[in-house]
């Protein structure tokens, strides 16, 4: 599929589901949300700078680094910007593709994308996490959930009422594409849980940038 098709389906789907998938995930994966939120916000003086991708509407864990950091959210769907912009006045919001959007290099103490990454086209993972490394400060640290299958597009006609795009190396190769941009691993987790009746993988990864 074209990388632009499937940008597409997701931008659409999720300017379609904002809301329900808002809520979906108020009781998905909330313990895996809730600890990696932890180990970001463990590891960051108050007020650092930090930037959220694919933050959705601005659920719990935006919320959260909303109230106790300075927040850059960046989301491809201009219907989650806008409800996520209505809750968080105060963080800047931006309505943008992860893989393009222009950010200043060396300017966040933190990169963090839950369950996003996962949307983006694995051809694409490589230079994205280069660009991820750039904007993070020298110690910065970067906190992810990727695919675990070696899938290069998953596809749904259905998912929780639209079709949606998923991509993902398996777990060895997402790792290392993540040391190849730079970036020294400090851990990377699998974590199974059940996700409406299946057990459902991801990749946790915990990487730093080089002081
Ligand atoms: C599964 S939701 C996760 C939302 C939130 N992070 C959470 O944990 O609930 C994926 C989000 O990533 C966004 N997204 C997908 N691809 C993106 C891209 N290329 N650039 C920016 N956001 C993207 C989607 O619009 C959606 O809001």
């Amino acid at each position: 599929m074209d990388p632009r098709d499937s940008r597409r389906i997701v931008e659409l789907g999720y300017d379609r589901i904002a809301e329900r998938h808002a809520e979906w995930a108020t009781r998905t994966r909330t313990d895996e949300r809730a600890r990696y939120l932890d180990e970001v916000t463990g590891r960051l003086p108050a007020g650092a700078s930090v930037l959220e991708l694919g933050c959705g509407v601005a659920g719990a864990v935006t919320q959260e680094l909303a109230s106790r950091f300075r927040l850059t959210g960046v989301d491809l769907s201009g219907r989650s910007v806008e409800i996520a912009r209505r809750s968080l006045p105060d963080a800047t919001i931006l309505h943008g593709d992860m893989t393009q959007i222009d950010l200043p290099p060396a300017s966040f103490d933190a990169v963090v994308a839950f369950y996003s990454v996962i949307h983006v086209p694995r051809d694409e993972h490589a230079a994205l996490f280069t660009r991820i490394a750039t904007w993070l400060r020298p110690g910065g640290v970067f906190v992810a959930s990727l695919g675990t299958d070696d899938e290069p597009h998953a596809h749904e006609t259905d998912w929780l009422g639209v079709p949606m795009v998923w991509s993902a190396h398996d777990a060895a190769t997402g790792r290392r594409l993540v040391e190849d941009a730079g970036l020294t691993v400090e851990r990377a987790a699998i974590e199974t849980a059940d996700e409406d009746g299946a057990p459902v993988s991801f990749l946790w990864i915990i990487a730093r940038r080089a002081e």
